[in-house]
């Protein structure tokens, strides 16, 4: 059948690599896509926002399963658009991807449930967000409720920071997103990545992974998208994996069926884990990146297969093996990324790095200008090796990244520390 693929980061070359290997893909088109997944699919200049342009397109190339990588777009209902068009759609549709698009809600189906999570309360106002503030210990937690491009969290160290939090989501800092907050107490521990797939009723734990959210070594410096990730996670042992699926996701998964807004796709959780009890973080309805990188490196299975069964409700007849192999991505931003960053230096080197044994490069913001490979945003390549050990996939990822040659990039030399450390 012919898929379509939704969106141009690393996440969504690693998921067109996989996708382009299915038996059950005839051709694979890409939207927008990057220079990286050109060489796997065929790249289709509509952006990933532009519902309308998606649905027309999936029509005239008569695909069969369309696969969303963003959150934004299932936010905004491409999936239900799909659907209603006869094209079989992976990825929760937008009553569902509430399970991102409102942390509030999360929240508060957490406490409906039992399900573990930080201590919180919902605001529309910043007198009463203040004086709840002050009740909780430091550092204390402000989160816009909508979607805020991964920058809506605020862990304030002290009560001043807080507060000024507070002011600034309500100040419009994000639009809408920051119309509600949610104000919460800070859980300590080791942050996992853990994923699962369901069809609605059936739910199958994917693997997890560690990212890595500061931009600078030694976890320092400002929260990114994620500077690096890998698998398998040491603190996801067996035992929190069944706890996370028992009281985090599967209940989940049934309040959504029994609301009458049952939730099909991936579910990314973010996990705490201390002293091996998980509590929730948060929940995004997609893979993570550059989770996703590592995850699919180590997929044995059919990838194309086990999405397509998740959408026909059919999940229950898959089984999924994966790679005992570690597998370790490193990102290689821009420089000034989180925050201001050029566009369009030279990248080279790529072909050498990317010839080393188990070594893939994924194409995240790059461009291609008179036939030569450019930065053109700020998470630009994820490095992603495999190993024995996740030791053995941090060496030769850092070899590829020694050879691509990019003064105006920089990347965290320290990505799998807390494996490697323990
Ligand atoms: P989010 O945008 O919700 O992914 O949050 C960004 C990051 O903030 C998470 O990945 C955590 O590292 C951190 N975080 C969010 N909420 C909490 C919390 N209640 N306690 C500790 N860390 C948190
Ligand atoms: N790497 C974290 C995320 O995708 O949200």
């Amino acid at each position: 059948m012919n898929v379509l693929l939704i969106g141009s980061g690393g996440r969504e070359h690693a998921l067109a690599w996989s996708l382009a290997a299915s038996p059950i893909v005839s051709t694979l088109y890409c939207a927008p896509g990057n220079p990286g997944i050109e060489a796997v699919a065929e790249c289709v200049p509509i952006a990933a926002a532009d519902l309308d342009g998606l649905v027309a397109f999936a029509k005239e190339k008569k695909i069969g399963f369309a696969v969303i990588g963003p959150e934004a777009p299932l936010v905004a209902g491409l999936a239900d658009r799909f659907e209603a068009a006869g094209i079989k759609a992976l990825g929760p549709g937008a009553k569902a991807a509430i399970l991102e698009g409102s942390k509030g809600f999360v929240k508060d189906l957490c406490d409906d449930r039992g399900i573990p999570t930080a201590r919180y309360r919902r605001f529309r106002d910043p007198v009463p967000a203040k004086s709840f503030a002050k009740t909780l210990g430091l550092p204390v937690v402000v989160k816009a409720d909508g979607l805020a491009a991964g920058k809506g969290v605020v862990i304030a160290e002290t009560r001043d920071d807080a507060i000024r939090a507070i002011d600034f989501m309500f100040d419009g800092a994000f639009g809408a997103a920051g119309a509600e907050i949610v104000v919460e107490e800070f859980l300590d521990g080791e942050e996992v990545s853990f994923f699962a797939l369901t069809d609605g009723e059936h739910v199958v734990p994917l693997i997890g992974a560690q990212d890595h959210k500061r931009a600078f070594d030694g976890d320092r410096g400002p929260n990114t998208g994620g500077m690096g990730a890998y698998s398998p996670a040491p603190a996801l042992t067996q035992a929190v994996v069944d706890k996370a699926m028992n009281r985090i996701v599967k209940p989940t998964i049934a309040a959504m069926a029994e609301r009458g807004t049952p939730y099909m796709g991936v579910l990314f959780a973010g996990l705490m884990i201390k002293n091996g009890e998980p509590s929730l973080i948060e929940y995004n309805c997609r893979f993570g990146d550059p989770e996703c990188q590592v995850l699919v490196t180590r997929l044995k299975s059919d990838l194309a297969t086990a999405l397509l069964a998740a959408r026909d409700r059919v999940l229950n007849a898959i089984d999924l093996r994966w790679c005992d192999d570690a597998a370790l991505t490193v990102v290689m931003a821009a420089k000034g990324y989180p925050g201001e960053y050029a566009k369009g230096s030279e990248i080279r080197g790529l072909d050498e790095a990317a010839s080393l044994d188990g070594v893939r490069i994924f194409h995240a913001g790059t461009a291609r200008r008179d036939g030569k490979i450019v930065a053109a945003g700020g998470r630009v390549l994820s490095v992603t090796a495999t190993g024995k050990t996740i030791g053995d996939a941090q060496r030769r990822a850092y070899a590829a990244v020694d050879m691509i040659d990019w003064p105006q990039g920089y990347c965290r030399r320290d990505i799998g520390w807390r494996a490697l450390a323990r």
